[in-house]
């Protein structure tokens, strides 16, 4: 039986640009899948065919048990949206915002009234709430956006990067409304550029690439799929970076990741404790003097790098320069098959 949330070969092009080449997706009743990719990827693209706002070029999606392309309008009243982009009204209060979501879905007014006072104490919006929304910061409208989606609980809900632009204490509260959202059983599909969110909140992950699904399982299991440990270390010096990265590529399985900033290398190896021994030992040799080194696991980033040839945060868009020079690996050709 397919999950809660279901597409099956979704396309959907923008001219020449194929958003979406062929997206499957397949979500349990009750369970959070987290959404990955860089920038452009198709995240926002997905997030939309699924809740009815685009149609599809070709392919099959199926929410709580409806067909999204036979029957939008059911779909709409099973589903909650929060979109990338915040969707209030600028003109209306924190408040009022909700109590109109609510009256929208033909809740009682006492009832909107009260759902919209526990939701704006929850999203720590209580003292701004009866100002107009538009004299909110960013992190702020946010909180009210997601705030609206939660009006009536719907089964099924898609966040497209909830926590993008809010501060570490309402990143932590919003995991927690998640959290419990989903032990009360609702469904999620959830898009981040943040992936230790992926890792603490979703049960599945799955990586998009140019349109199309490259990686797909649990955390352990993409981690596992990456394979080996890593060192990782920081040289003392700036001039160093080179001759270090010249070493690590000399005992790595892999390709070096170079951080100019940091000044931190990282390679995957085989080895362990061993390993790291040598690898101390010739950079001794060659008089190169190392701030920190370490072996670890790999982790979320580590796979979402050696699958797409990025950083998850760095933003492709835009001025572009930045983190992306300063690192060594390549996309790699399986991410383009
Ligand atoms: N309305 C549109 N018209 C033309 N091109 C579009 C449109 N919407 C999306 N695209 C293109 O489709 C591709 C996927 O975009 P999408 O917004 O789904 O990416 P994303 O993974 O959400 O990226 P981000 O992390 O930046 O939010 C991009 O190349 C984008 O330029
Ligand atoms: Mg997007």
């Amino acid at each position: 039986m397919p999950g809660a949330i279901y597409a099956e070969g979704l396309v959907k092009t923008f001219g020449d640009v194929r958003a979406l080449d062929g997206v499957d997706l397949d979500v349990p009743e009750g369970t959070v899948l987290g959404l990955l990719g860089p920038n452009g990827a198709g995240k926002t693209t997905a997030v939309r065919c699924l809740t009815t706002l685009l149609t599809p070029d070709s392919g099959k999606a199926v929410v709580a048990g409806i067909d999204v392309l036979k029957h939008p309008n059911e779909v709409r009243r099973s589903i909650g949206l929060s979109g990338q982009f915040a969707a209030v009204d600028e003109y209306l209060t924190g408040r009022e915002n909700l109590q109109m979501v609510g009256q929208l879905y033909q809740m009682k007014a006492k009832e909107a009234k009260a759902r919209a006072s526990e939701l704006l104490e929850r999203f720590n919006l209580a003292d701004a709430a009866d100002r107009t929304s538009k004299t909110y910061s960013g992190g702020m409208r946010r909180r009210l956006d997601l705030a609206a989606a939660l009006v009536v609980s719907p089964p099924v809900m898609f966040m497209d990067e909830p926590t993008t632009g809010l501060d570490p204490r309402n990143r932590l509260q919003l995991w927690e409304v998640i959290q419990e959202l989903v032990a009360g059983g609702t469904t999620l599909l959830l898009t981040t550029q943040y992936l230790e969110e992926a890792d603490h909140l979703a049960h599945d992950i799955c990586v998009i690439d140019h349109g199309r699904v490259i990686a797909r399982g649990t955390s352990d299991q993409l981690k596992a799929q990456t394979g080996g440990e890593r060192v990782e270390l920081v040289v003392h010096e700036r001039e160093h970076m080179t001759p270090a990265a010249e070493i690590l590529a000399g005992f790595g399985k892999g390709e070096t990741t170079v951080e100019q900033h940091t000044r931190k290398l990282t390679v995957p190896v085989t080895g362990g404790a061993k390993l790291l021994a040598e690898v101390i030992r010739e950079l001794d040799t060659r008089g190169i003097e190392i701030d920190d080194i370490g072996l670890r696991r790999p982790t979320l980033d580590d796979v979402f790098i050696s699958l797409t040839g990025h950083v998850a945060e760095e933003k492709e868009d835009g001025n572009g320069s930045g983190a992306g020079a300063a690192k060594q690996s390549k996309r790699k050709k399986e991410a383009d098959k």
